[in-house]
């Protein structure tokens, strides 16, 4: 069990005070109508609240109540939506529109609204609280930052033990009477105040408590998981010509330039002849740098995939970019 500190007596005051004098104005904020509620979290699950304000006018216009959404053609609410991008949005609305009409009311805890297509554990937590006063943190990707700032939790944000741990550390931070404030405050903050970059941490109600800035360390936190640096490998090609045939072999169908027809390649640090053409090749994951070694037949061993083809052949063969490259390069194409 938690306890609540007199520091987190302090924030969660602090943080309802600066949210009643700093808040954004946003018009789902005047009532705590669950399908307006709901309907501007989905809208805001993907998009920024500049960019979704005026789809939520224009959906609350159209479609004021639950079983107004829920009847209309999913024609109309996808044009409706048209703009907005991750349609899966759109379709799950008009589908929990649906069921919401079917049960009759609009679940009104978190561990209910989670089963509604489109709902995940944010927007769950994010309409239980400012709707129906659950005491449940919403946590997204900007709440994380502020949270893990604020404890400076050194565990890697990206795994799902440290998010338990902030959940159980941010329920004390939220005002039991006010815990939907509470979790809009803390999105406030972490949209205009605690940015991923150069938190403005004077004007942050959380910085008297805060862990991160205390130590001035702001930035170290969340702990991402490190990027692997890109993987760097050195591709030789062994390039066979015999009585005016190439000799290529056939790329297995999995990975890089499956099926298609390339020179023996051995992927190893090899003495790079100072004469051998080369080039790079950037994949998603790797830099290649490729180098062409013109071999003579008789002296090295061949490998059985090998199969020989005229120029004419070779022409229609599927090439990587690289072999084609070569050929063009030794204007052979
Ligand atoms: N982003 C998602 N939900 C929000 C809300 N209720 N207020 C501000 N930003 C949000
Ligand atoms: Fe974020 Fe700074 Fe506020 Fe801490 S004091 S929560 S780092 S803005």
């Amino acid at each position: 069990m938690t306890e609540t500190t007199i520091q987190d007596f302090n924030a969660k005051d602090s943080l309802i005070e600066w949210f009643d004098h700093h808040r954004r104005p946003l018009p789902w904020r005047k009532d705590s109508n669950p399908y307006a509620i709901w309907l501007s979290e989905i809208i805001l699950q993907q998009t920024r609240v500049d960019q979704g304000l005026p789809y939520w006018e224009r959906f609350m216009a159209t479609f004021p109540t639950v079983e107004s959404l829920a009847n209309a053609p999913s024609d109309q609410v996808m044009a409706l939506w048209a703009g907005l991008g991750y349609y899966s949005r759109a379709r799950n609305l008009h589908r929990t529109a649906q069921l919401i009409q079917e049960r009759g009311s609009f679940p009104s805890q978190s561990s209910e609204l989670v089963k509604l297509p489109g709902i995940g554990p944010y927007t769950a937590a994010a309409i239980a609280s400012i709707c129906f006063k659950e005491l449940s943190p919403a946590l997204d990707g900007n709440a994380l930052r502020v949270y893990s700032r604020y404890f400076a939790i050194a565990d890697r944000i990206d795994r799902s033990s440290t998010l338990a741990t902030i959940r159980a550390q941010a329920i004390p931070v939220l005002d039991a009477h006010r815990p939907g404030d509470s979790n809009q405050a803390i999105m406030d903050l972490g949209a205009r105040i605690c940015t991923p970059t150069q938190p403005k941490c004077p004007e942050c109600p959380l910085h008297r408590q805060c862990e991160a800035f205390r130590r001035g360390t702001m930035e170290s936190f969340p702990v991402k998981p490190s990027k692997k640096a890109p993987n760097v490998e050195d591709w030789h090609f062994h390039i066979y010509v015999d009585q005016g045939k190439f000799g290529l072999e056939k790329r297995v169908d999995q990975g890089i330039w499956g099926g298609l027809w390339s020179f023996p390649v051995a992927i190893a640090p090899e003495a790079a002849t100072a004469t051998a053409l080369r080039c790079t090749h950037l994949l998603s994951h790797k830099k290649l740098t490729l180098f062409f070694h013109e071999k003579d037949v008789v002296k090295v061993p061949m490998t059985p995939a090998v199969q020989w083809f005229s120029l004419e052949e070779v022409k229609n063969l599927g090439l990587p970019v690289p072999i084609r490259w070569w050929f063009e390069e030794k204007n052979y194409f």
